[in-house]
């Protein structure tokens, strides 16, 4: 995803810095290899900025600094993205009262995924959530006129399909999801691009609220089956018919087609989907996922 240039001093949103043990471990080894200066991203690998490294720690252009205790328990630490404001650093995770999951940031190379309960939102292994989130929308290319992603999640699908869409509404059950989504650099556009329409609440309860034929393509991406089960019945993909234009297509994310656990799930996926009125359901491994069509 090119998400355009990121400044830190936006005054419409303006993000503190965020960075993991990715960006502050090689500083830890320049320090001590004696460098004053070293390049470091501010906002999780989106931009670069020069840090210097002083005997207190890492001073940023912004005048923020990172004691060097604070880098080497970040450094430490592989499975969490963190804030720095006012000299301060803080993991990025929440926990939400409406779910209880527990959402924390997890950086990759890339883009950062979101864990809920533990479970990775996007793929990690071999692809990463950046190549993941293209797969998945490459299937249903193009994405024209209106499209309906129904779980937000970081929104890097509502970003991405709102590059050539006309509007993008996009539909997140957890509050504390879009807390975690609000934090992360990668997301920024979620917020900031006038195409995207989001809206909070239960997809399984809002898409019957929709008119009929009124999106050209839909992106259904549900936490796996076991987490939100509703997603995955005859009648919501009744709801996902009904809403899709005759011409349009939906990508339903499931996992890979292939596994153990999904390779007895997939069968009743594409037959519900059948007789929801989709007549040509096809598999695509690569993405993970099956495209409908009506
Ligand atoms: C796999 S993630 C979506 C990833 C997203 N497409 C992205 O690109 O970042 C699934 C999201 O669906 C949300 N969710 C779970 N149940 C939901 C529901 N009933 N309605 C809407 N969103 C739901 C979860 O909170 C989670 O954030």
């Amino acid at each position: 995803m090119d998400h355009g240039p990121t400044s830190q001093n936006d005054r419409d949103y303006p993000l503190p810095i965020v960075v993991s043990h990715v960006q502050i471990a090689p500083l830890l080894q320049a320090h001590k290899a004696g460098a004053a200066t070293a390049l470091c991203s501010p906002d999780l690998g989106l931009s670069m900025v020069t840090v210097e490294l002083t005997a207190q720690g890492v001073r940023f252009p912004n005048d923020e600094l990172l004691c060097w205790d604070d880098a080497a328990a970040i450094a430490d630490e592989e499975n969490k993205c963190w804030t720095l404001r006012d000299g301060e650093i803080d993991d990025i995770a929440f926990f939400s009262e409406q779910t209880h999951w527990m959402r924390t940031l997890f950086p990759t190379l890339s883009a950062p995924t979101m864990l809920v309960s533990g479970i990775t939102m996007h793929r990690i292994k071999g692809v990463n959530p950046l190549e993941d989130t293209l797969r998945k929308i490459k299937t249903i290319a193009p994405l024209r006129g209106r499209v309906l992603d129904t779980a937000t999640g970081l929104g890097y699908t509502a970003i991405e399909a709102a590059k050539t869409a006309t509007e993008v509404v996009t539909i997140e059950l957890d509050p504390a999801g879009l807390e975690v989504a609000r934090l992360n650099p990668w997301s920024r556009a979620l917020f900031t691009d006038p195409k995207i329409k989001q809206v909070v609440g239960d997809a399984y309860a809002e898409v019957p609220t929709f008119a009929d034929r009124s999106f050209a393509r839909i992106i259904h991406d549900p936490p796996m089956f076991s987490m939100a089960g509703e997603l995955y019945s005859g009648a919501f993909y009744k709801q996902l018919y009904r809403v899709l234009k005759p011409n349009g297509r939906l990508f339903h994310y499931i996992g890979d087609l292939e596994s153990a656990s999904n390779r007895s799930l997939v069968p009743g996926i594409i037959r519900r989907l059948k007789e929801a009125g989709f007549k040509r359901v096809t598999r695509h491994n690569e993405a993970f996922g099956v495209v409908a069509e009506p």
